[in-house]
């Protein structure tokens, strides 16, 4: 079972976009996907057009099984929520003794085995939901906004999980991906570049900027529901492609 996180401290970098639509591109290729909306803002069940009345802040309480919580939110494609419920959860978490950096990790471990990839999307903070969200992945996709300078985030974002890596060693930076690419601003260009030059193979190809991909989650729909032929459904399958060829290696 493949766990990735979709992380950048930097708000409005397409985090929350990319963690929906990788989810359903996998789930459409007929993986079983678990997204895990670990954002206070629980944008994730809106964007699907759902409206949970439980999540993963029950789970991590303790008062839910996973599997209780879990809703099928397409096929092949589960959603345990984020939401409000989750602020409360941060203060339980900091005022545990030891051991709240796994919480995370010990109230999803009875799904172990249950699903083919996990999608852990998170808030634009580095808090101890984002520090548990580490914990319990493997892997790490960082976003990066092309239209801003945003690399000095990234940088300081990838040294950050050095001292979590200390703890956990399976966790590795595997994909960078440039967001909101347009080729008529030369900037973007430029920053793409720098992004290859530090990451090498990290870098994905962009997602470029698509007006589709910030109508879709108003309709309560995946880019591939909402303009199968767009620019930003061929982008984010070609994603999908990508982090399913390495699966298989
Ligand atoms: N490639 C794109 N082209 C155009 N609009 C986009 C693109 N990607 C995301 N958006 C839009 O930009 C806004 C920010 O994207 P998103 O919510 O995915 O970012 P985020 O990193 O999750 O933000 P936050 O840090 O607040 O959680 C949203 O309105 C989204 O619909
Ligand atoms: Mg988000």
């Amino acid at each position: 079972m493949r766990k990735i996180v979709v992380a950048l401290s930097k708000g409005g970098v397409g985090k929350t976009t990319t963690a929906i639509n990788l989810a359903a591109g996998l789930a459409r290729r007929g993986k079983r996907v678990l997204l895990v909306d670990m954002d206070t803002q629980g944008q994730v069940a809106k964007a699907l057009g759902l409206e949970p009345r439980v999540g993963l802040a029950e789970v991590m309480a303790g008062e839910l099984l996973p599997d209780e919580a879990v809703m099928e939110a397409r096929e092949g494609l589960g959603l345990l929520a984020g939401g409000r419920s989750l602020a409360a959860l941060k203060r339980d978490i900091a005022r545990k003794d030891f051991g709240g950096e796994r919480s995370l990790a010990e109230a999803l471990s009875p799904l172990d085995g249950g699903y083919d990839q996990v999608i852990v999307d998170t808030a634009p903070a580095w808090d101890v939901l984002m520090v548990n969200a580490l914990f319990y992945g493997d892997e790490v996709l960082i976003p990066v906004a092309l239209e801003v300078l945003a690399l000095q985030g990234l940088v300081d974002f990838a040294r950050a999980l050095g001292p979590i890596q200390k703890y956990h060693q399976n966790l590795a930076l595997r994909y960078v991906l440039p967001t909101f690419m347009d080729r008529r601003v030369k900037k973007s260009d430029e920053i793409h570049h720098q992004l290859v030059r530090h990451y090498g193979d990290l870098v994905c190809e962009p997602i470029r900027y698509n007006v589709r991909l910030s109508e879709a989650p108003g309709y309560g729909q995946t880019i591939y529901e909402y303009s199968p032929t767009s620019a930003g459904a061929q982008d984010y399958m070609k994603l999908t492609e990508r982090v399913l060829q390495d699966g298989q290696s």
